[in-house]
C-alpha cells in the first residue's frame, strides 16, 4: 500500500481550502487511504464489488476482464471508495459465473493471466485502493483435477474422501442418500458411473452438479486451502470474501432435512435446523484461516458470505478470532419500512458490537435483484427467483430509483463498513426484460425457467452513452444484452451532472470520509413516525419514509432528491447542525 495520510491531517488540509475549491478538496480526500494509522481500515471502509464479467471488457470478446478493471480503476478513485472486492476470476468452466473453480491458482483466460492479476493488485495499491479477492471453499468445479481423479477412482478411495461421495439408498443404491435439495433447484445429489461403467455412488452438490461439495472433515482439504490463501496473500491481496461461509460442514450422518419455511434456499434461519447450513464446526475452519492471515499482519481481512439469521447468530462468524466482517443480509433483505429498518440497524450495531466487530451494510450484489428495482416490487419475490418478462410483480422504476437513492444515503450515513455493487452508483435497475434465450444462470436452467435467477443484475455496465455496448466493449459485444434505456444512465452522462445518482454517491462518499461517518457513533433522534433520524459524527441523517414532508433544520450537505425547506417523502438528507 501507499503510505497512509491520517484522516485528521487530510481533514485539516481540506478545511484550509476554500469552499469553492471542491475539486481540489475531493482530490486530496480521495488520495488518502481509508483510515488513520492504528485504526483498522476495514471497520469503516466502503468496498466496491466488481463482477469482472460485467465491469469492462478490454479485449473485445464481450466478457469483462482484469485489464478492463485495471484500465478503469481511476473511476473508482474518483467515486471515492476505499477498496474493491472482485468476484472470482480463477480458472473455471464458468457454469456458475466462475463460482465453479477448476484451479484456484490460475486466472481463467477469459479474464487474463496471473500477470494481469498482479498488475491489477499493484495498480490498485498505487492509486490507494485495497483489493479483496473471492475464495470458494464449499465446492470446486467438476473440472477440478481432484474431482476428475475422484471419478476415476473406486468408491471409498482416498480421492473420493476429498468430496462428499455416498452410497445410495434403496435395494440397488438407486435412491439419493438423503432428501437435500440444491439451492439452484432439483436434488442436491448426482449419481456417477463408476470406472467399470456401472452406476455407482452419489456425490453431494448444494449448488449445480458441476459444483461438487468438498469434504471439510478431511485434513487434506483444509491444508490445500491454507496454501491457496497464502498463494493470494503472497500476491498482495488485502482480504478474501469467503463464498458460502455457512455451508462447509454438514451435520454428522447427513440426516434428512425436515422442511420448514426456508425451503431449499440459502437461509440458515434456525440453530442447526438445516443440516448443511451454519453447523458449529465451520467456526474451527475460520479460526484456522484467521491465523493463516494473521501471519501477514493485521490488515488482511476475511469477509463472510453467510446467509444466517438472526443477526445474533450471524455475529458468531465475526468473533475476534474468526472473520473480520460478515455481509449483513438482514439489512439487505429489509423491506422499505421505517420500523423494520430502524430495528435492523439497532440490532446490527448491538449484535456485531457485542463481539467487537463493525456492522456491514449492503443493498445489492450479483445474487440479488438490484435494489433500485427490488424496493419497488409490490408483491412476493423470493430471493434468488429474479424478475423477468412474465413475472407477476414488476418493479416501478421511478419509485424504485427514488427509494434506492434514499436508502443509499441512509446506508452511507451509518457507522461501519458499506458495500456497493457495481452499477448501483449509476442507479441501474434490474434488467427485467432480458430475453429467455440470453439467460445463463444455472437457476434458470435447472428450474426449467420457473425461476429467472440472477442474470438481470449481472448485465454489463454502461460507461459511455454513444459508444458500442455503451463503452463496455469496443467491439459492441456483451455476454448479456444491455437494455437500450441504459444510454441515459451511462457514466459519462452522469459525471459531474448536478442531481445525477453518480454525483450523489460521489459527494456522499466525500462527505462520509471528511466527517468520519464510518467510524462514528450513532445516536437516534426522534423526528416522528416513519422517519429514521440519527446523529453521527456531527452530521444528522434524516430518512423520510412517511407520506408527509418533514421540516429541515441545519445546513443540508447531501440529499437524495431536491429539497428546499422541507424533506419530501422517500427522501434522505444529511445536515450539519
Ligand atoms: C455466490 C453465488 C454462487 C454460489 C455458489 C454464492 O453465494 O455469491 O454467486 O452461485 O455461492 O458458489
Amino acid at each position: 500500500m501507499t503510505t497512509p495520510i491520517s484522516r485528521r491531517a487530510c481533514l485539516h488540509a481540506v478545511q484550509a481550502l476554500t469552499l469553492v475549491d471542491v475539486t481540489a478538496a475531493e482530490a486530496l480526500l480521495h488520495a488518502s487511504p481509508p483510515s488513520e494509522k492504528g485504526e483498522d481500515w476495514w471497520r469503516s471502509a466502503v468496498i466496491y464489488q466488481i463482477y469482472p464479467r460485467s465491469f469492462a471488457d478490454a479485449n473485445g470478446d464481450g466478457i469483462g476482464d482484469l485489464r478492463g478493471v485495471t484500465e478503469r480503476l481511476s473511476h473508482l478513485v474518483d467515486l471515492g471508495v476505499d477498496a474493491v472486492w472482485l468476484s472470482p476470476f480463477y480458472a473455471s468452466p464458468q457454469r456458475d459465473g466462475g463460482y465453479d473453480v477448476s484451479d484456484y491458482r490460475q486466472v481463467d483466460p477469459l479474464f487474463g493471466t496471473l500477470d494481469d492479476a498482479d498488475t491489477l493488485i499493484n495498480e490498485a495499491h498505487r492509486v490507494g485502493l485495497r483489493v479483496i479477492a473471492d475464495i470458494v471453499p464449499n465446492h470446486t468445479s467438476s473440472e477440478h483435477a481432484w474431482f476428475k481423479s475422484a471419478l476415476a477412482s473406486d468408491a471409498h478411495s482416498p480421492d473420493r474422501e476429498r468430496y462428499m461421495f455416498r452410497d445410495g439408498e434403496g435395494a440397488h443404491g438407486e435412491l439419493p442418500p438423503n432428501n437435500w435439495l440444491s439451492v439452484f433447484g432439483g436434488p442436491a445429489w448426482t449419481r456417477v458411473n463408476e470406472p467399470d461403467g456401472r452406476q455407482g455412488q452419489w456425490y453431494l452438490h448444494l449448488f449445480d452438479p458441476s459444483q461438487p461439495d468438498l469434504n471439510w472433515d478431511n485434513e487434506e482439504v483444509r491444508a490445500e486451502f491454507d496454501d491457496v490463501l497464502r498463494f493470494w496473500m503472497d500476491r498482495g491481496v488485502d482480504g478474501l470474501r469467503v463464498d458460502v461461509a455457512h455451508g462447509l460442514i454438514k451435520a454428522q450422518g447427513l440426516p434428512d432435512y425436515v422442511p420448514h419455511a426456508d425451503g431449499g434456499s440459502m437461509g440458515g434461519d434456525e440453530e442447526s435446523a438445516t443440516p448443511y447450513w451454519g453447523q458449529e464446526g465451520v467456526h474451527e475452519v475460520w479460526r484456522r484461516w484467521r491465523s493463516v492471515l494473521a501471519a501477514y499482519g493485521a490488515d488482511r481481512i476475511l469477509v463472510a458470505e453467510a446467509w444466517i439469521h438472526p443477526l445474533k447468530r450471524m455475529a458468531k462468524w465475526v468473533r475476534p478470532d474468526e472473520m473480520h466482517q460478515a455481509f449483513n443480509f438482514t439489512f439487505l433483505e429489509c423491506p422499505w419500512d421505517a420500523k423494520a429498518l430502524h430495528s435492523v440497524i439497532e440490532e446490527s450495531l448491538t449484535e456485531f458490537g457485542a463481539v467487537g466487530a463493525p456492522s456491514t451494510w449492503v443493498m445489492s450484489n450479483h445474487d440479488v435483484v438490484r435494489h433500485a428495482s427490488r424496493l419497488a416490487v409490490f408483491g412476493e419475490n423470493p430471493q434468488g427467483h429474479g424478475i423477468g418478462p412474465k413475472s407477476a410483480h414488476k418493479p416501478d422504476r421511478i419509485v424504485g430509483l427514488q427509494r434506492a437513492r434514499a436508502l443509499t444515503l441512509l446506508m452511507l450515513g451509518l457507522p461501519g463498513s458499506s458495500y456497493i455493487y457495481q452499477g448501483e452508483e449509476l442507479g441501474l435497475p434490474e434488467h427485467v426484460e432480458l430475453p429467455d434465450d440470453a439467460r445463463q444462470d444455472p437457476t434458470w436452467l435447472r428450474t426449467d425457467g420457473e425461476r429467472y435467477g440472477r442474470d438481470g443484475c449481472r448485465v454489463p455496465l454502461p460507461w459511455t452513452a454513444s459508444e458500442p455496448a455503451f463503452g463496455f466493449s469496443r467491439t459492441g459485444r456483451t455476454w448479456l444484452p444491455q437494455p437500450r434505456e441504459w444510454a441515459e444512465l451511462a457514466r459519462d452522462v452522469q459525471e459531474g451532472k448536478e442531481g445525477s445518482t453518480l454525483q450523489m454517491y460521489t459527494s456522499a462518499l466525500a462527505h462520509r470520509r471528511t466527517y468520519g461517518l464510518g467510524s462514528g457513533t450513532l445516536e437516534w433522534v426522534d423526528l416522528g413516525a416513519d422517519v429514521i433520524a440519527f446523529d453521527n459524527a456531527g452530521v444528522r441523517i434524516i430518512a423520510n419514509l412517511s407520506a408527509v414532508v418533514v421540516p429541515i433544520e441545519g445546513q443540508v450537505i447531501a440529499s437524495s432528491a431536491p429539497v428546499h425547506s422541507v424533506i419530501p417523502p422517500s427522501t434522505t438528507v444529511w445536515v450539519t447542525l
